[in-house]
């Protein structure tokens, strides 16, 4: 995402470079054309940032706000791992079972294993959705091309704001990639680079399982206090070989 605001900067720089010949060359044209793109160059540069709400020099020289020194074995000290197999006898006596893809099932190119184990459940009577998080992955759309290429049902991806208030009836919720879009320190850690990012509240299911292969953070670089809440089982690996 920083990369059109460092376009739009250098733009409104060919702008002013424009309106400086201008001046040089005495021509009026090149003066009022030049500081028109200068100037619209540099506000949507402002925009931009605001929007993704951070300063123009953490942009250009690629900072992200760090969450202090954290102990991640104090974080971790409660994550519990499984099998598959164990997931397995889970999903067997789930009746509901949502999916929350993230930037790993892109990497692990998973989504047609995903679909599969989505096809296997509702044959044997579970009912299956997709959870989408509008910036899951690392472009907008990122799940919704990858899982229509697996032919998923594209009424069965659910989008944040639908499927939250009804998390507390999923039985499982598989985690397949995803890190912090599913990060619920997002809600109460102030110091967090993700403070107040609507989330997908998988932590209110039964039970979470989160298929990933270490338990190394995502693109915001922060721990994850779902990977040891009481209701989370980490499934360790690559997406599409635990899927
Ligand atoms: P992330 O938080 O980036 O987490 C991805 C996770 O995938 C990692 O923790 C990684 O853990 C796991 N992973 C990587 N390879 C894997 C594999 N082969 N098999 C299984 N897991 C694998 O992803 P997210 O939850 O989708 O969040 C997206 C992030 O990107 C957000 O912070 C968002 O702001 C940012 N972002 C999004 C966009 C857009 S528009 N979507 C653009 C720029 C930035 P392991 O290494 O332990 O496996």
């Amino acid at each position: 995402a920083d990369m059109p605001v460092v376009i739009a900067l250098l733009n409104s720089y060919s702008g002013l470079a424009a309106s400086a010949t201008g001046f040089v060359i005495s021509n009026n044209v090149l003066i009022i054309s030049g500081s028109l793109v200068g100037a619209s160059g540099i506000i949507l540069t402002r925009l931009m940032c605001k929007a993704m709400n951070r300063s123009l020099v953490s942009v250009l020289f690629g900072t992200m706000k760090r969450g202090g020194d954290v102990d991640l074995d104090e974080v971790y000290k409660d994550v519990r791992q499984t099998t598959a197999e164990e997931v397995a006898m889970m999903l067997e006596f789930a009746q509901r079972v949502v999916v929350v893809p993230g930037y790993g099932m892109a990497v692990a190119q998973a989504q047609h294993a995903v679909q599969n184990l989505g096809k296997l459940l509702e044959q044997r009577g579970s009912s299956i959705e997709y959870a989408i998080h509008p910036v899951a992955g690392r472009m907008p759309g990122h799940m919704n091309v990858l899982l229509a290429e697996a032919d998923v049902d594209y009424e069965k991806l659910i989008e944040m704001d639908q499927i939250n208030p009804t998390m507390d009836t999923v039985d499982v919720a598989i985690v397949i990639g995803a890190n912090d879009v599913v990060n619920p320190g997002s809600r109460t850690d102030e110091a967090s680079p993700i403070f107040e990012m609507p989330i997908i509240d998988v932590d209110r299911a039964r039970s979470v399982i989160v298929i990933k292969r270490s338990l190394s953070p995502g693109f915001a670089g922060i721990p994850n206090p779902l990977f040891a809440m009481e209701n989370t089982s980490m499934l360790f690996g690559d997406g599409k070989q635990m899927m």
